[in-house]
Protein backbone atom coordinates (compact mmCIF):
# COMPACT_ATOMS: atom_id res chain seq x y z
CA UNK A 1 0.00 0.00 0.00
CA UNK A 2 2.03 3.20 -1.21
CA UNK A 3 2.16 5.90 1.89
CA UNK A 4 0.83 9.37 0.96
CA UNK A 5 0.13 12.25 2.61
CA UNK A 6 -3.02 13.42 2.41
CA UNK A 7 -4.50 17.37 2.58
CA UNK A 8 -7.37 18.24 4.21
CA UNK A 9 -8.65 20.88 2.33
CA UNK A 10 -11.40 22.11 4.65
CA UNK A 11 -12.28 24.93 2.63
CA UNK A 12 -15.68 27.09 2.46
CA UNK A 13 -15.59 26.92 -1.44
CA UNK A 14 -14.58 26.58 -4.75
CA UNK A 15 -12.61 29.71 -5.07
CA UNK A 16 -10.54 29.37 -1.68
CA UNK A 17 -9.72 25.86 -2.64
CA UNK A 18 -8.27 26.64 -5.94
CA UNK A 19 -6.38 29.54 -4.59
CA UNK A 20 -4.98 27.26 -1.99
CA UNK A 21 -4.41 24.76 -4.97
CA UNK A 22 -2.60 26.66 -7.42
CA UNK A 23 0.67 26.85 -4.80
CA UNK A 24 1.25 23.81 -5.67
CA UNK A 25 3.19 24.09 -9.12
CA UNK A 26 5.45 20.88 -9.23
CA UNK A 27 3.68 17.95 -7.04
CA UNK A 28 -0.29 16.81 -7.14
CA UNK A 29 -0.65 16.49 -3.60
CA UNK A 30 -3.85 13.49 -2.53
CA UNK A 31 -6.34 15.62 -1.33
CA UNK A 32 -9.41 15.44 1.10
CA UNK A 33 -12.88 17.05 -0.09
CA UNK A 34 -15.01 16.56 2.94
CA UNK A 35 -18.54 17.71 3.65
CA UNK A 36 -18.69 21.45 3.50
CA UNK A 37 -16.96 22.06 0.38
CA UNK A 38 -18.92 18.72 -1.65
CA UNK A 39 -22.05 20.32 -0.26
CA UNK A 40 -21.90 23.82 -0.93
CA UNK A 41 -20.00 23.01 -4.83
CA UNK A 42 -21.62 19.92 -5.36
CA UNK A 43 -20.09 16.96 -7.69
CA UNK A 44 -17.94 19.15 -9.86
CA UNK A 45 -15.93 19.75 -7.07
CA UNK A 46 -14.86 16.74 -7.50
CA UNK A 47 -14.33 16.72 -11.08
CA UNK A 48 -12.39 19.53 -11.30
CA UNK A 49 -9.83 19.01 -8.85
CA UNK A 50 -9.64 15.21 -10.13
CA UNK A 51 -9.32 17.34 -13.87
CA UNK A 52 -6.25 19.12 -12.40
CA UNK A 53 -4.37 15.96 -11.90
CA UNK A 54 -5.08 15.18 -8.02
CA UNK A 55 -6.07 12.00 -6.69
CA UNK A 56 -9.23 12.47 -4.32
CA UNK A 57 -10.45 10.81 -1.04
CA UNK A 58 -13.63 11.94 -0.76
CA UNK A 59 -14.86 11.60 3.14
CA UNK A 60 -18.60 12.10 2.90
CA UNK A 61 -19.04 9.56 5.86
CA UNK A 62 -22.36 7.64 4.21
CA UNK A 63 -24.50 5.97 7.15
CA UNK A 64 -28.25 4.86 5.99
CA UNK A 65 -30.06 2.08 5.08
CA UNK A 66 -27.86 -0.55 2.94
CA UNK A 67 -29.89 -0.02 -0.02
CA UNK A 68 -29.96 3.92 0.17
CA UNK A 69 -25.94 3.61 0.61
CA UNK A 70 -25.58 1.27 -2.30
CA UNK A 71 -26.94 3.24 -4.74
CA UNK A 72 -25.58 6.70 -3.07
CA UNK A 73 -22.20 4.40 -3.69
CA UNK A 74 -23.30 4.10 -7.13
CA UNK A 75 -23.82 7.51 -7.78
CA UNK A 76 -20.33 8.34 -6.44
CA UNK A 77 -18.81 5.34 -8.04
CA UNK A 78 -18.92 7.81 -11.72
CA UNK A 79 -16.91 10.13 -9.69
CA UNK A 80 -14.01 7.93 -9.92
CA UNK A 81 -12.39 9.41 -6.45
CA UNK A 82 -9.14 7.20 -4.97
CA UNK A 83 -10.73 6.83 -1.79
CA UNK A 84 -14.48 7.16 0.00
CA UNK A 85 -15.85 5.98 3.55
CA UNK A 86 -18.91 5.35 5.77
CA UNK A 87 -19.64 4.84 9.26
CA UNK A 88 -19.08 1.28 10.51
CA UNK A 89 -22.32 1.82 12.62
CA UNK A 90 -24.10 1.13 9.40
CA UNK A 91 -23.41 -2.85 10.19
CA UNK A 92 -21.79 -5.38 8.16
CA UNK A 93 -24.68 -5.47 5.46
CA UNK A 94 -24.45 -1.71 5.00
CA UNK A 95 -20.41 -1.82 4.29
CA UNK A 96 -21.26 -5.23 1.61
CA UNK A 97 -23.85 -2.83 -0.18
CA UNK A 98 -21.61 -0.10 -0.03
CA UNK A 99 -19.01 -1.90 -2.09
CA UNK A 100 -21.31 -3.45 -4.46
CA UNK A 101 -22.61 -0.16 -5.37
CA UNK A 102 -18.84 1.21 -5.20
CA UNK A 103 -17.64 -1.79 -7.79
CA UNK A 104 -18.08 -0.66 -11.44
CA UNK A 105 -18.78 -3.10 -14.20
CA UNK A 106 -14.75 -3.87 -14.80
CA UNK A 107 -14.42 -5.02 -11.01
CA UNK A 108 -12.55 -1.81 -10.00
CA UNK A 109 -13.88 0.55 -7.53
CA UNK A 110 -11.46 3.29 -5.19
CA UNK A 111 -10.56 2.20 -1.75
CA UNK A 112 -13.57 2.27 0.93
CA UNK A 113 -12.45 3.47 4.42
CA UNK A 114 -14.53 2.82 7.64
CA UNK A 115 -14.79 5.27 10.28
CA UNK A 116 -15.33 3.86 13.89
CA UNK A 117 -16.37 5.37 16.54
CA UNK A 118 -15.40 9.40 15.67
CA UNK A 119 -13.13 10.74 18.16
CA UNK A 120 -15.06 13.80 19.53
CA UNK A 121 -16.99 10.61 20.96
CA UNK A 122 -16.28 10.19 24.44
CA UNK A 123 -16.62 6.59 26.12
CA UNK A 124 -19.05 8.57 28.64
CA UNK A 125 -20.99 9.50 26.18
CA UNK A 126 -20.83 6.01 24.26
CA UNK A 127 -21.90 4.25 27.46
CA UNK A 128 -24.51 6.74 28.65
CA UNK A 129 -26.01 8.12 25.16
CA UNK A 130 -25.35 5.03 22.56
CA UNK A 131 -25.56 2.62 25.54
CA UNK A 132 -22.07 0.89 24.59
CA UNK A 133 -20.72 -0.31 27.73
CA UNK A 134 -17.81 -1.96 26.22
CA UNK A 135 -14.24 0.18 26.55
CA UNK A 136 -14.15 2.49 23.13
CA UNK A 137 -10.86 0.77 22.29
CA UNK A 138 -12.49 -2.72 22.05
CA UNK A 139 -15.59 -0.93 20.04
CA UNK A 140 -12.82 0.87 18.15
CA UNK A 141 -11.35 -2.69 17.28
CA UNK A 142 -14.13 -4.46 16.97
CA UNK A 143 -16.20 -2.26 14.28
CA UNK A 144 -12.39 -2.00 12.35
CA UNK A 145 -12.86 -5.97 12.32
CA UNK A 146 -16.15 -5.47 11.67
CA UNK A 147 -15.12 -3.18 8.53
CA UNK A 148 -12.66 -6.13 7.36
CA UNK A 149 -14.92 -8.89 7.40
CA UNK A 150 -17.51 -6.93 4.90
CA UNK A 151 -14.40 -6.84 2.62
CA UNK A 152 -13.64 -2.98 3.04
CA UNK A 153 -10.16 -1.78 2.81
CA UNK A 154 -9.47 -0.14 5.99
CA UNK A 155 -10.03 2.83 8.46
CA UNK A 156 -9.58 6.00 9.31
CA UNK A 157 -8.36 6.02 12.88
CA UNK A 158 -6.07 7.85 15.74
CA UNK A 159 -2.28 7.45 14.54
CA UNK A 160 -1.89 5.85 17.90
CA UNK A 161 -4.37 3.00 17.40
CA UNK A 162 -2.88 2.18 13.72
CA UNK A 163 -0.57 -0.06 15.19
CA UNK A 164 -2.95 -2.03 16.87
CA UNK A 165 -5.60 -1.76 14.07
CA UNK A 166 -3.18 -3.77 11.79
CA UNK A 167 -2.43 -6.40 14.83
CA UNK A 168 -5.73 -7.32 14.34
CA UNK A 169 -7.28 -6.78 10.71
CA UNK A 170 -4.27 -7.12 9.13
CA UNK A 171 -0.78 -5.62 7.75
CA UNK A 172 -2.78 -4.78 4.58
CA UNK A 173 -5.53 -3.38 6.25
CA UNK A 174 -5.49 0.24 5.52
CA UNK A 175 -4.94 2.89 8.33
CA UNK A 176 -5.59 6.62 7.39
CA UNK A 177 -4.83 8.82 10.29
CA UNK A 178 -5.29 12.58 10.99
CA UNK A 179 -4.45 13.85 13.93
CA UNK A 180 -0.70 14.95 12.74
CA UNK A 181 0.99 17.84 13.86
CA UNK A 182 4.50 18.73 13.70
CA UNK A 183 6.83 18.40 16.75
CA UNK A 184 7.10 22.32 17.01
CA UNK A 185 3.42 23.31 15.62
CA UNK A 186 0.35 24.11 17.22
CA UNK A 187 -2.03 21.38 17.92
CA UNK A 188 -5.25 23.42 17.84
CA UNK A 189 -8.35 21.34 18.93
CA UNK A 190 -6.66 18.34 18.68
CA UNK A 191 -6.52 15.63 21.41
CA UNK A 192 -4.17 13.25 20.92
CA UNK A 193 -1.50 13.94 18.27
CA UNK A 194 1.52 12.59 16.88
CA UNK A 195 4.10 14.23 14.16
CA UNK A 196 4.39 12.60 10.72
CA UNK A 197 7.27 10.91 11.49
CA UNK A 198 5.75 9.32 14.55
CA UNK A 199 2.40 7.90 12.48
CA UNK A 200 5.26 6.45 10.33
CA UNK A 201 6.94 5.10 12.96
CA UNK A 202 3.70 2.91 14.30
CA UNK A 203 2.42 2.21 10.29
CA UNK A 204 0.13 4.50 9.33
CA UNK A 205 -0.56 4.22 5.62
CA UNK A 206 -2.08 7.40 5.03
CA UNK A 207 -1.51 10.85 7.39
CA UNK A 208 -4.90 13.06 6.79
CA UNK A 209 -2.96 16.45 7.17
CA UNK A 210 -5.13 19.90 7.18
CA UNK A 211 -4.14 23.10 9.34
CA UNK A 212 -0.59 22.21 9.60
CA UNK A 213 -0.31 23.15 5.86
CA UNK A 214 -3.42 24.91 4.66
CA UNK A 215 -2.70 27.86 7.43
CA UNK A 216 1.13 27.49 7.00
CA UNK A 217 3.03 30.72 5.82
CA UNK A 218 4.37 28.50 3.29
CA UNK A 219 2.00 25.76 2.78
CA UNK A 220 4.22 23.87 0.15
CA UNK A 221 7.16 24.03 2.27
CA UNK A 222 4.51 22.41 5.12
CA UNK A 223 3.56 19.55 3.08
CA UNK A 224 6.95 18.56 1.18
CA UNK A 225 7.82 18.66 5.30
CA UNK A 226 5.05 16.06 5.89
CA UNK A 227 6.05 13.92 2.86
CA UNK A 228 9.52 14.45 4.06
CA UNK A 229 8.74 12.49 7.36
CA UNK A 230 6.52 10.63 6.31
CA UNK A 231 7.26 8.69 3.44
CA UNK A 232 10.88 9.85 3.34
O1 LIG B 1 -6.66 20.61 10.43
P1 LIG B 1 -6.48 19.20 10.90
O2 LIG B 1 -5.12 18.61 10.55
O3 LIG B 1 -6.85 19.00 12.34
O4 LIG B 1 -7.54 18.39 10.01
C1 LIG B 1 -7.78 17.02 10.19
C2 LIG B 1 -8.82 16.55 9.22
O5 LIG B 1 -9.15 15.20 9.54
C3 LIG B 1 -10.13 17.34 9.27
O6 LIG B 1 -10.71 17.32 7.95
C4 LIG B 1 -10.99 16.53 10.22
O7 LIG B 1 -12.36 16.67 9.97
C5 LIG B 1 -10.52 15.10 9.90
N1 LIG B 1 -10.73 14.14 10.98
C6 LIG B 1 -10.18 14.27 12.25
N2 LIG B 1 -10.41 13.32 13.22
C7 LIG B 1 -11.18 12.26 12.93
C8 LIG B 1 -11.73 12.09 11.67
C9 LIG B 1 -11.48 13.06 10.70
O8 LIG B 1 -9.48 15.24 12.51
N3 LIG B 1 -11.36 11.34 13.87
Amino acid sequence: MGKDVIIACDFASAEATFAFLDKFVDEKPFVKIGMELYYAEGPSIVREIKARGHKIFLDLKLHDIPNTVKKAMKVLSNLDVDMTNLHAAGTKAMMEAAIEGLTKEDGTRPLLIAVTQLTSTSEERMRDELLISAPIDQTVMHYAKNAADAGLDGVVCSPLEAGKVHDTCGKSFVTVTPGVRFADGDVGDQVRVMTPAQAKEIGSDYIVVGRPITAADDPVAAYRRCVAEFVG
